[in-house]
Formats: C-alpha cells, sequence, structure tokens
C-alpha cells in the first residue's frame, strides 16, 4: 500500500518535476551561496493590470560576468488562484493581476558557470514584494454577476448587475484589454436598461478567442468614483448555440424510426456540439454526442425537444443553447383526444343554455311586465289564442257540430 501511495504521487507530473529540481539542486549545490535581487519594482502600463515586473542583480553578483545568472519569478495569479513560477534570463517579466486585489512577486536567483563550480545554485531567500491595490473609491459599489455570451460564435454581449450601494446618477463604463491591442479600449456600444448601463454590446468588435480578455467595469457617481470591477476570460469559454430549427422522423437503418436534428447555422463546428433531450418535460440523463435518436414505440404520444452546447474538447465550458421547438410523436392529430379536453366544449355548452335561458325568460319577463295595463285581459287572449290552437277536443266538437 505504501508503495502504490508513493506510485501515485510520483506519477504526478508536477510532484516529479518538483522532486526532480529539488535533487538538482539540493545535491549540487556544495556550499556556494546566492544572494536573492536586490529589489523589485513594478510598473502599470495601464492594460487593466497586466503588469511589468522588473528586478536587479544583487551587489555581490555585478562583477560577474562570466556567470550566467537566470531568475526564478513566483507570482501569486489572483485569477487562477495559485502561484506560478518562470524561470527566465531577463531581469523582467510581465503577468496578469487582478488590480483590485494584492499582487504578490517573489523572485530568486540562479547563478551557473565558473562561479558555482558549473552548477545551478539557487539562493536560499528571495526578494518579495506586496503590492496593496490603490483605494478602491466608494464602498461596496463593484457591479456584480458579470457574465459574458458568445452568441452562436457571431457576436459578444455582456451584462452586470448594479450593487444595491450604487448612489443616484451613477455611471458606469467598461474598458478592456488583450495582448493584441495597444491600450484599453471603451465600451463600443453600451447597453441600456430603464435609463442605466447594464451591459455592453460587443458586435461589430474584435475579441480573439483563447486569449485572455480583461474587462474592467468602473464609474462615477456624485459621492466619487466607484470600485472598480476586473473580470477575466476567454470567449470560446462563453459560447451560447442557437437553438436547432427543427426536429425530424426518420426510419433508422434497423428501419426503427429514430428523431433527427440538424446543428443550428452559423460558426459553430457540428462536431464540438453536445446535446441534451428532454422528453415529456423530463431531462434525460445521458448527454447526446451525435444528431439523431433512436425511439421506442408505444402507443403514448411523447413530446421531445433538444438543446446544445460546447463539448470539452472544443472549450472549457459552454453555456447551454435554448431549446429548440418540441416535436412530438405519434404526431397529435393521430391520437384519440384526452378526454379531459372534451369537458370544457360541454361545460360551456351548459353555461350557453343557462344564460340563453335566463335571458330569455327576463325577455318575456318585461315583455309581460310592458303590457302590464292589459294585464286583465292577457289572460284570455293568451288562453283563446291557446285554446284557437289547440281546441279541446269535447269543445272542439261541440263547436264544429
Ligand atoms: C569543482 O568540481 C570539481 C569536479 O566536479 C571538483 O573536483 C572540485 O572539488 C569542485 N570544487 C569545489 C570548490 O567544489
Ligand atoms: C527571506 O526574505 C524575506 C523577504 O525578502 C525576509 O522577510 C525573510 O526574513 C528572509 N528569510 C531569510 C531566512 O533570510
Ligand atoms: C448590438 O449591436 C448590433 C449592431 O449595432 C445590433 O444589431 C444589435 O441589435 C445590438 N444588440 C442589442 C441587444 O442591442
Ligand atoms: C476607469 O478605468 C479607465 C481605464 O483604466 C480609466 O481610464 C478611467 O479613468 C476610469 N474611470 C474612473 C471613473 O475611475
Amino acid at each position: 500500500m505504501l508503495l502504490m501511495a508513493a506510485k501515485s504521487w510520483l506519477t504526478h507530473p508536477a510532484a516529479l518535476m518538483l522532486l526532480l529540481m529539488n535533487w538538482m539542486e539540493c545535491t549540487l549545490c556544495s556550499g556556494f551561496t546566492v544572494d536573492p535581487p536586490a529589489d523589485i519594482v513594478i510598473s502599470d502600463p495601464g492594460h487593466l493590470g497586466y503588469l511589468d515586473i522588473t528586478w536587479s542583480l544583487p551587489t555581490s553578483l555585478t562583477d560577474k560576468t562570466e556567470c550566467p545568472k537566470l531568475y526564478q519569478l513566483e507570482y501569486f495569479d489572483t485569477y487562477r488562484d495559485r502561484w506560478n513560477a518562470v524561470r527566465t534570463p531577463q531581469r523582467t517579466y510581465s503577468a496578469q493581476f487582478d488590480l483590485t486585489k494584492d499582487v504578490r512577486v517573489r523572485v530568486y536567483t540562479l547563478l551557473n558557470g565558473p562561479c558555482t563550480n558549473g552548477t545551478l545554485t539557487r539562493s536560499t531567500n528571495y526578494t518579495e514584494l506586496v503590492q496593496k491595490p490603490p483605494s478602491t473609491g466608494v464602498a461596496d459599489t463593484a457591479v456584480k454577476d458579470f457574465v459574458c455570451v458568445y452568441h452562436n460564435m457571431k457576436y459578444i454581449e455582456c451584462t452586470w448587475g448594479r450593487s444595491p450601494k450604487t448612489p443616484a446618477y451613477s455611471q458606469h463604463n467598461l474598458y478592456f484589454w488583450h495582448m493584441e491591442l495597444e491600450k484599453t479600449e471603451e465600451c463600443p456600444k453600451y447597453l441600456v436598461l430603464s435609463g442605466v448601463r447594464s451591459g455592453c454590446n460587443f458586435t461589430g468588435t474584435y475579441l480573439p478567442d483563447f486569449t485572455d480578455i480583461i474587462f474592467c467595469v468602473n464609474g462615477s457617481s456624485p459621492e466619487g468614483p466607484l470600485e472598480p470591477a476586473f473580470i477575466s476570460l476567454q470567449i470560446q469559454d462563453h459560447v451560447k448555440p442557437e437553438p436547432t430549427e427543427k426536429l425530424y422522423l426518420q426510419t433508422g437503418s434497423d428501419r426503427k424510426l429514430e428523431l433527427r436534428w440538424d446543428p443550428p447555422a452559423g460558426r459553430v463546428p457540428g462536431p464540438c456540439l453536445e446535446w441534451q433531450m428532454e422528453q415529456d418535460g423530463k431531462i434525460a440523463p445521458k448527454i447526446i454526442t451525435g444528431q439523431t435518436l433512436p425511439l421506442t414505440h408505444d402507443e403514448k404520444i411523447s413530446c421531445f425537444r433538444v438543446r446544445s452546447r460546447l463539448n470539452k474538447y472544443c472549450a472549457e465550458k459552454s453555456l447551454w443553447s435554448e431549446w429548440s421547438r418540441p416535436m412530438c410523436h405519434p404526431e397529435e392529430k393521430e391520437v384519440t383526444p384526452d378526454p379531459g379536453s372534451d369537458m370544457v366544449p360541454v361545460y360551456v355548452y351548459v353555461a350557453v343554455a343557462v344564460i340563453a335561458t335566463l335571458v330569455l325568460s327576463l325577455c318575456v319577463g318585461a315583455m309581460l311586465r310592458l303590457r302590464a295595463p292589459k294585464q286583465e285581459k292577457e289572460p284570455d287572449s293568451l288562453l283563446t289564442t291557446l285554446f284557437a290552437q289547440n281546441p279541446l277536443p269535447t269543445a272542439g266538437g261541440g263547436l264544429r257540430r
């Protein structure tokens, strides 16, 4: 068991790498001491947190030009919540930071060549810089629920929610930046909801995929600047495919009936999609990779609809499309209607009959009342009419005689 545990630990690539690095440095560092860099300077070129980090050679190494030097930079990636490490012979490096959080950077020196008898030796300590975020504006006013949707890989829209603490008459601004831009740009077209900016419409603006895009939503208010929010994302992870147009039935190779649908038109590659099927309001747990589904034949009517998203081979994550229009099988006209649907007309007929009777009796009542002065005569005349129409056999017989 111990062997198994050790094996699984060793097969973890990162662990193995660390072990190898430490072994190389520890077994070969034969008593030479190396100083960490003298100082670290961080500068902000205005790229929404893509900061330039520079450091200088320790004074003890300035005259050792014959010895190659390497630096190990470690920084806390605030967007991914983990430490990153890189080794570089340069004395500068740029990395992305969330400017609303602490910027933490550590640099080690590594020395090689005749100075260390040909062995790569790392400084035992590092030089560290922790930079606090600048003052951040009116408290608790940062936007929330920032969401970007890449609609059918055609156009991108990002939206946000206002914090309840946002003062009245505030105005939000969105800025964005990525590696291909010289400087930050502002939202090309704001989405406005009940008079306030609630999002940005990037239609017609190029945003590269597989590249971190940094968004900053800040703003101004009568009480001062609003707290900014920084968001980093890659647009291919925010695709929302269009719903499929139509589902249809076809006979499969085994002469069995199957449900079939087409991928949505547009730039989303068909093989990238995976599907989910809903039958009579219940979502089937199995993810469908193709675009056909065999149907089991039974008498009962069933309605199906499908939706899609990008699979894990094409994007780290994806949004579900809206559901397609439902397709019922067997088609509704072939099926005896639900007895429940017959009940409604019966009730309607009864209601109509009752109302008609009421109206009729009211009319008759009103007519009778209008003729009230002739009331005394009325029974007579009515009776006479009745008798005239249906003469009593005896009386009639008497009259005829
Ligand atoms: C330098 O390395 C050589 C050969 O690897 C070894 O003989 C020598 O003792 C080393 N010198 C020091 C100061 O470690
Ligand atoms: C290592 O460096 C850090 C900051 O540069 C310092 O605070 C710490 O005391 C040092 N540790 C040692 C063992 O020298
Ligand atoms: C986004 O902008 C495009 C072009 O300006 C426009 O056609 C589209 O309707 C806009 N979308 C929204 C939700 O306003
Ligand atoms: C918002 O951020 C942009 C880009 O960093 C900056 O130019 C602008 O001055 C900021 N606006 C406010 C109100 O803080």
